[in-house]
């Protein structure tokens, strides 16, 4: 076994300061994986620090906007400089937009666009020639069922969750050979500050019961603990009462 196979693995993580990108860095956090953490607000990055350094795991804040090209890429320099390495991106960060169409602020519609399309592509822009020289790494992409389906309410949001979904599979064509993993993850109605947002905007609010911010941890967990021949492309995890 290689030098580098023996090594803790290196993970970066955006929007891991609040809900599901906090919950997968505490996951993999205490499984022993040195992480580096993306998202605007600091000090949201430094309690989560202090969380998964408190359980004896590994972790630096980067703080930054997925919006910026040059912050993704101090955060991957962040990640090459500590540990050497940059084994998983997983590329979460996001906002919604909610209302009708007609109504929509032009201006949101481009924040939405922008964090949820653009930032993961930088993410993984930032990351991929790493680990295309280490001829392995595994990015997994926090899309959305509403990458999947249509409906009404999120235009954007829905927009930018299908042009995720879609980019997750251009990668994956061009990257498997290279021996590298692409894996999106499809959440349903989670309990975040994300669907709290905009009042009203989520009618199953209160339907049915939201998954946890560790639900879809362990589904990360699930695609990360396959051996390096099996890629898990895409995992759908709604709520048992939530059927679209
Ligand atoms: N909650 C759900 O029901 C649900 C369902 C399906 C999919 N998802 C997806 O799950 C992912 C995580 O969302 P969540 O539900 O956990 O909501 P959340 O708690 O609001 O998390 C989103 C995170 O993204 C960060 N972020 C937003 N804009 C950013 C930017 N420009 N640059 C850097 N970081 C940014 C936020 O931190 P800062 O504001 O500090 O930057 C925040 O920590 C998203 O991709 C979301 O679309 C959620």
């Amino acid at each position: 076994m290689s030098d580098l196979a023996t090594q803790a693995q290196v993970a970066i993580v955006t929007g891991a300061g609040s809900g599901i990108g906090a919950a997968i860095a505490r996951d993999l956090g205490a499984r022993g994986t040195n992480l580096v953490l993306v998202g605007r607000r600091a000090e949201l990055l430094d309690e989560r620090v202090a969380e998964i350094m408190a359980g004896g795991g590994s972790a630096l804040a980067s703080p930054g906007d997925v919006r910026e090209f040059a912050d993704l890429e101090r955060a991957a320099s962040v990640a090459l400089d500590h540990w050497g390495r940059i084994d998983v991106l997983v590329a979460n960060a996001a906002i919604a937009d909610f209302g009708p169409i007609a109504e929509a602020d032009p201006e949101l519609w481009r924040d939405v666009i922008v964090t949820n399309v653009l930032g993961v592509m930088y993410a993984v822009r930032a990351v991929l020639p790493h680990m295309l020289g280490a001829g392995s790494g595994h990015v997994v992409i926090t899309a959305s069922g509403s990458g999947r389906v249509t409906y009404v309410g999120e235009p954007a949001y829905v927009a930018s969750k299908h042009a995720t979904v879609a980019f997750a599979d251009c990668l994956r064509l061009e990257v498997a050979a290279a021996g590298i993993r692409v894996s999106v993850i499809e959440p349903g109605l989670v309990e975040t500050p994300l669907i709290h947002v905009y009042e009203g905007s989520n009618d199953m609010v209160g339907e049915v019961d939201a998954l946890t911010p560790e639900d879809i941890a362990r589904a990360v967990r699930y695609v990360l603990d396959q051996p390096p021949g099996v890629n898990v492309f895409e995992v759908l995890v709604r709520p048992t009462r939530q059927l679209l």
